[in-house]
């Protein structure tokens, strides 16, 4: 069986995400979509309700599984016996972050966690999770970016509609 873990912060998640998540789970038996529960930041979303939001959007794809996880990726992914990370590069300016990342958990891992990078199908390499919640903060149009339900739950955390 080939398990891989797609890591993320996923606040919330959009329809970037949910188009690596469909495209990876058609590549591995099975994609464990993780949440990092990172106490240094202040979320929109609690990790509970991130994690309920990616069930949600993800229920119609059999082999994935929504899960959270804190403090190193690799040693989530050695208790779980994963050997692969996913993650999304939407433009040049991603790949500097992402190819340090994967480096250190690959050297830090002995070589036992490597990563595969999807880049993000061009009509979604503009979007971010940062830049919808500023826009919806401001009451913008969001419906473009992420799934009708998650642009309500998000609306309700600004107190708009
Ligand atoms: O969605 P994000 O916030 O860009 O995801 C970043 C993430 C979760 C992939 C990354 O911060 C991570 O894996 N953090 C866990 C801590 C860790 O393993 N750090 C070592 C890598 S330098």
């Amino acid at each position: 069986m080939k398990r891989a873990v797609y890591p993320g912060s996923f606040d919330p998640v959009t329809f970037g995400h949910l188009d690596v998540i469909r495209r990876a789970s058609e590549m591995f038996d099975v994609l464990v979509v993780s949440v990092l529960d990172n106490k240094a930041k202040t979320p929109l979303f609690s990790v509970e309700e991130r994690v309920k939001i990616l069930k949600e959007a993800t229920k119609d794809i059999p082999n994935v599984q929504v899960d959270s996880f804190s403090g190193l990726l690799i040693n989530y992914a050695a208790k779980n016996g994963i050997h692969v990370a996913v993650r999304g590069l939407r433009a040049i300016t991603d790949f500097e972050y992402e190819l340090q990342i994967a480096q250190t958990n690959r050297k830090l891992s002995g070589e036992k966690l490597d990563t595969v990078f999807l880049t993000t199908s061009l009509e979604y390499a503009y979007l971010s999770s940062s830049s919808v919640k500023e826009i919806a903060s401001f009451g913008g149009d969001i419906s473009q970016c992420v799934p009708e339900f998650v642009a309500k739950l998000i609306y309700e955390k600004y107190h708009i509609l």
